[in-house]
């Protein structure tokens, strides 16, 4: 009896053991499933829209034709405050560096043809990172982040594959940029095959054929940074009559412009579909800056004040969404705060990254992303500008804008609506001081400078802390200008002359 208690006893133990054993190893399995990492790595499609304004899509403005972006915007989570710099090449070199641009000296506008330059090579870019960890590598439309050698194009920053622009502001049509040559490549070739194909059309053709071709045992980047819709514009036709209502005709192009770029994504959403490799693919959707406010009226950047070119939100809090089966909470709208330079450690940490350069600025908002859990950001640089001096930092619910230039920040009405306005300028003036409470003022309509010096003294000595790491603004290299002559290169773009 006794005998046999204790062999029953020890029976229990070892069953005990077993399942705790088990226990344990299925705790451990599981957090293993939920750590950051999915276990088989997702493809990532970064998709960049050029000048698209807050009210620029269908999913804020009924009035936008974007069923696509809309759909996927629905389904995945929509990023209510997801922060980018004020123009182009900043923005671009933010999100590919994971650095502030005014640590690259890339703070000002952008990238012209004649800059000798390009974003400092001493940094690995995030599709090299991405190369590093395993991924096909494809690029497909606007670079403008330097091209006077073949180092810092996109082939030579980590792009196996590159179609598109070196510049900015080409014909949608000829591709010819600055008038001059044509800036259409495929990898190192000039491509002159494809006069009178729009370029939205071109673009995602090709992003098609990218993934078509894609070896499917690697997992694959696509960065596709659509002309759309920068000007010139210009659209078919067929896009511009859907929007019969609109009395202004540039907003009326502007507006086809974002439905044949809205089309142009649901051709590789269905193609990666089609490819069976959508369920695993991230599909990220940002705007590179807000829409430039001028006198053609063509953006809409409302209710938010400014636009392109300024550090009020209407600049800088960029149009976007997440997609994907990897995103654990989806189908609402994500107000955590994150910016441009936090993609680069983010898409790193999702391809399977174990390390990062201390030194950047993005953090990992993975976790933000996939399940809404508070954002690490809690502050960002929105820029540290110097030819015309300006700063503005943004510091939990407050912003700071110092400047001490002149230039008009406008609150232009939806140009939808009528043929002419009455709008509301404020020109900053020297030594302007601009402080917004955010969560209760997100159109910047009441400046809290006056009423709240200490916070301004306190954010102030935050920018000077920043400024200790600028690096000074690339120059232009006026009298390169002519070594980079497409007439030098058989009349297109190309690398080689720096
Ligand atoms: C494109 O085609 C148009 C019309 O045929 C022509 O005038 C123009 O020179 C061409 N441009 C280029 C860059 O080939
Ligand atoms: C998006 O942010 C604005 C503040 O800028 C806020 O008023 C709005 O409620 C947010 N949208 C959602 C759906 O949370």
């Amino acid at each position: 009896m006794h005998h046999k208690g204790r062999l029953v006893a020890c029976f229990l133990l070892a069953l005990t053991c077993f399942f705790v054993v088990r226990n344990h190893k299925s705790f451990q399995l599981q957090r293993d499933s939920s750590s950051t990492v999915p276990s088989k790595k997702p493809n990532i499609v970064f998709i960049l829209a050029d000048d698209l304004g807050w009210g620029d899509v269908g999913y804020l403005n009924p009035l936008v034709i974007t069923p696509t972006i809309d759909k996927l915007a629905r389904e995945g989570v929509i990023l209510n405050q997801s922060y980018v710099a004020q123009s182009c090449s900043p923005s671009r070199a933010a999100i590919m560096s994971g650095y502030y641009p005014y640590r690259l000296g890339f703070q000002e506008d952008g990238v012209t043809v004649d800059m000798p330059t390009g974003v400092p090579l001493h940094l690995m870019l995030l599709p090299r990172k991405l190369q590093q960890l395993g991924y096909s590598t494809y690029m497909v439309g606007k670079w403008h982040l330097g091209f006077c050698k073949k180092e810092y194009t996109p082939n030579g920053r980590g792009f196996d594959h590159f179609y598109g622009y070196y510049g900015a502001g080409q014909d949608h049509y000829t591709h010819v940029g600055k008038c001059r040559g044509l800036d259409l490549h495929h990898d190192f070739e000039p491509d002159r095959t494809q006069n009178g194909t729009y370029s939205t059309y071109l673009f995602s053709g090709k992003a098609v054929e990218f993934i078509k071709a894609h070896d499917k045992s690697k997992p694959f980047f696509l960065y596709l940074a659509f002309q759309n819709v920068h000007s010139p514009l210009q659209v078919p036709e067929i896009y511009t009559d859907m929007y019969p209502s609109v009395a202004n005709e540039n907003r009326r192009i502007k507006l086809g412009m974002i439905t044949a770029m809205d089309d142009g994504i649901a051709k590789v959403v269905n193609a990666l579909r089609r490819h069976g490799l959508l369920d695993n693919t991230l599909i990220v959707f940002s705007s590179d800056n807000g829409a430039p406010q001028n006198e053609r009226f063509e953006g809409n950047n409302w209710p938010l004040r400014g636009g392109k070119g300024s550090l009020f939100e209407g600049g800088t809090r960029a149009v976007g969404f997440i997609h994907g089966s990897m995103l654990e909470k989806t189908g609402y709208v994500n107000n955590q705060l994150i910016h441009a330079v936090d993609w680069y450690p983010t898409l790193s940490t999702v391809a399977g990254a174990e390390t990062l350069d201390p030194e950047m600025d993005g953090l990992n908002v993975w976790n933000t992303l996939r399940k809404n859990e508070p954002s690490p950001r809690t502050e960002f640089v929105y820029n540290i500008l110097e030819r015309k001096p300006l700063a503005g930092i943004r510091v939990h619910d407050y912003k700071l804008i110092v400047g001490n230039s002149h230039f008009s920040a406008c609150r232009v009405p939806p140009p939808e609506t009528k043929l002419k306005f009455e709008i509301e300028c404020t020109s900053l003036i020297r030594n302007g001081v601009y402080l917004y409470d955010l969560k209760n003022d997100p159109t910047e309509s009441f400046n809290l400078a006056e009423k709240m010096p200490q916070r301004v003294k306190e954010m102030n000595t935050r920018i000077e802390e920043y400024k200790k790491k600028l690096v000074p603004t690339l120059d232009r290299g006026i009298s390169v200008a002519l070594l980079s002559d497409p007439q030098n290169f058989g009349g297109a773009w190309a690398p080689g002359w720096c």
